[in-house]
């Protein structure tokens, strides 16, 4: 039977480390495996590294504790928790439509995260295929030119039939989970799976210490070059650390649901930022060492993960091992992130029309196989359909591509700065300081980053979003 900590008879978390390790679990995924590497190197180096820290500290770190603090308060999904709040606060309830808005950037981020959940199936299953049949020693794919290995990824995001039955198969294990509900599912995989994935991380980042390539990328990743921190870097910094702390969507409003009243929420959310973003740099002292190793240079984009890294693997020994330890890796980082992502319009969808929860995660999974299906079709057959490309912002983008920009500039900053604004401004502020666990000075400081700093950072990266001309290059 499902442990309630919540006090309020729902299913919740069974301990604080379960919570922590699911909401770790949401906040690590793609976007530190991925994302972060690309971007530091794309950014600057260390120019991006420091200030996307400072990021994560000032601004990532206080809209993660309001949004956990809405949801401990509101027990409920996180429409109805946001409007718990505004209620008793006598305010008026359609700031509810600021969660509404996060559920449905949960879904859209849902339909494509898990079409690039299925990319990463397909290498598990390429690298398991081929430690099966030319097993461990030497580099991976020793029966294929290099031209064949890089040419994998093309080959693969173009055949739809394939890609389309990945993401099936990831979004089927991803409701296998979240069915089950939250002790009994959510936490189950996060409990797993995220100490499985710690183990395999510090291993392969071990292995590239002693590959030899560990100075070059320190200096790839932390040389400080003041220069570059440009405009557009800075906002690529505060854009990547709320994606990757999971901000925007309702999610850790929705998590924070199942929170009981026991737990401090500052120091909470303090371990699980300081997690995320540990991992962001594990993720680039796990990679580029392997990269440079093979004597490649570090691309930035999906071309990191998904040819340099397998051509990586090609030349350096062991690399079949390697290979699929590191996609399994990445997998179990992208689930415990899917289900986090199909938790939150499961939720809604389960309270607010009553249904079993197996029966709201069945109707959200079928939508978001068919969204799925469009963008997992945008790299191939549907590559010409350009859904909003009358604005200029999405001219010449494939489905995939458009869910992408439209959650990211849009969508999200604004959940996360109305996030921002709900709590410094409008909520009632004995209610959050009952809720925040914060004194003295530290809870000063978070009231300015919450009222101030946080509304007008996330105001500039709609703007500069939105209108990429602003700031120049
Ligand atoms: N934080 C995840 C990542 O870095 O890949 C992405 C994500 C998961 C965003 C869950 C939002 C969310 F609710």
């Amino acid at each position: 039977m499902a442990l309630t900590q919540s006090g309020s008879g729902r299913d919740g978390w069974s301990s604080r480390t379960a919570f922590i390790l699911a909401a770790i679990g949401s906040a690590v995924g793609l976007g530190n495996l991925v994302r972060f590497p690309a971007e530091a190197g794309a950014n600057g180096g260390g120019a991006f590294v420091l200030f996307y820290i400072l990021c994560i500290v000032l601004i990532g770190l206080p809209v993660l504790l309001s949004e956990t603090l809405i949801g401990r308060h509101g027990q409920a999904a996180a429409p109805e928790s946001f409007r718990k709040v505004a209620e008793q606060s006598g305010k008026s309830t359609a700031w509810e439509h600021v969660a509404s808005l996060g559920v449905l950037s949960a879904f859209l981020v849902l339909a494509f995260y898990c079409v690039l959940g299925g990319w990463v199936l397909y290498y598990v299953g390429v690298f398991a295929g081929d430690l099966f049949t030319t097993g461990i020693s030497g580099g991976a794919f020793s029966d294929m030119t290099v031209a064949e290995v890089e040419g994998l990824f093309p080959a693969m995001i173009s055949n739809g039939t394939m890609t389309v039955m990945l993401n099936l198969v990831f979004l089927a294990v991803t409701v296998f989970f979240v069915s089950r509900g939250v002790s009994g599912g959510i936490e189950k995989v996060a409990v797993y799976l995220m100490p499985a994935f710690f183990v395999l991380l510090l291993g392969i980042t071990i292995y590239g210490l002693f590959g030899g390539q560990m100075g070059r990328t320190l200096a790839y990743l932390f040389t400080f070059e003041p220069e570059r921190l440009t405009g557009p870097v800075m906002l690529a910094a505060v854009g990547q650390a709320f994606f990757s702390l999971s901000l925007g969507v309702a999610g850790m409003v929705t998590y924070g649901a199942y929170v009981g009243r026991n737990v401090n929420l500052a120091g909470t959310s303090a371990i699980i930022a300081a997690a995320d973003t540990a991992v962001a740099l594990l993720a680039g002292l796990c990679i580029f060492p392997i990269v440079f190793a093979a004597g490649l240079a570090a691309d930035g984009g999906l071309g990191l993960m998904f040819t340099t890294l397998p051509h990586a693997f090609q030349e350096i020994p062991g690399g079949s091992l390697l290979g699929l330890g590191f996609f399994v890796m990445v997998g179990f980082a992208a689930l415990t992130s899917s289900v986090a992502l199909m938790e939150v319009p499961t939720a809604w969808v389960s309270e607010r029309f009553r249904f079993a929860r197996p029966v709201a995660a069945g109707i959200v999974t079928f939508s978001a196989a068919v969204l799925g299906a469009l963008s997992a079709l945008s790299m191939g057959v549907l590559s010409g359909f350009h859904p909003l490309g009358f604005l200029p912002m999405f001219e010449g983008m494939g489905v995939l591509d458009t869910l992408d920009t439209l959650t990211g500039k849009i969508t999200m900053p604004i959940g996360a700065l109305l996030t921002s604004v709900f709590i410094g401004w409008v909520a009632n502020k004995r209610l959050v300081d009952s809720e925040n666990g914060l004194d003295g000075g530290l809870h000063l400081f978070w009231r300015f980053l919450v009222c101030w700093l946080c509304p007008i950072a996330l105001t500039l990266i709609l703007i500069v979003g939105i209108f990429p001309g602003v700031l120049g290059d």
